[in-house]
């Protein structure tokens, strides 16, 4: 089976301009801020267009699970998303590891071809079934992650995702501590 490859690093933020604002020095390369009522949303990628790996700034601007997260976690990393050659083989393959299938996935897999992998106390796994796997460049180098336990990380597959006492993320060299409180 084809390697996953890292599609989005997502974090949850109080407000997407504060954030670029905070980040100035770092001279992110920004896409667009994007609304999406419907999701209760602002959404802004970072990182050149032919890059894999984005970084995706989201605000949450109305009722919807996104608001929910911000009330109950606060700012920080809400999702890794990941892209999968088979989703249905991916997860088989998760058996023991720790994680659960999302039951909103039922419903993902049937609309967008996609399942969301959950573990309380875990950033959220969002498992994207696509046929062209993206192999570019990465814009996100490296995550570190505090996982729970190693088997959560090794089941993504990823190396470029690692367990680390500390949510940190590597971009053009420069290492990021993304726990904001
Ligand atoms: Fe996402």
């Amino acid at each position: 089976m084809e390697s996953p490859s890292l599609n989005h690093v997502a974090l949850l933020v109080k407000d997407i301009e504060e954030f670029i604002e905070n980040n100035a020095s770092l001279r992110l390369e920004m896409g667009k801020i994007e609304e999406f009522p419907s999701e209760g949303t602002r959404e802004l990628y970072i990182g050149r267009a032919n890059k894999t790996a984005k970084l995706l700034v989201m605000q949450a601007i109305g009722k919807g699970p996104y608001q929910r997260a911000f009330e109950k976690r606060g700012v920080g990393l809400h999702h890794i998303a990941i892209d999968v050659a088979n989703a249905s083989e991916f997860s088989n393959g998760l058996s023991g590891s720790g994680w659960n299938l999302h039951p909103c996935s039922l419903k993902t897999y049937k609309e967008l071809g996609q399942i969301w992998l959950c573990k309380t106390g875990n950033p959220l796994i969002e498992v994207q079934e696509k046929q062209n796997i993206g192999d570019g460049a990465a814009f996100v180098e490296e995550v570190s992650i505090p996982f729970s336990s190693p088997s959560l990380c090794e089941a993504l597959q990823l190396p470029t995702i690692t367990i680390g006492p500390r949510f940190q993320i590597s971009i053009q060299g420069n290492k990021i501590e993304c726990d904001f409180d």
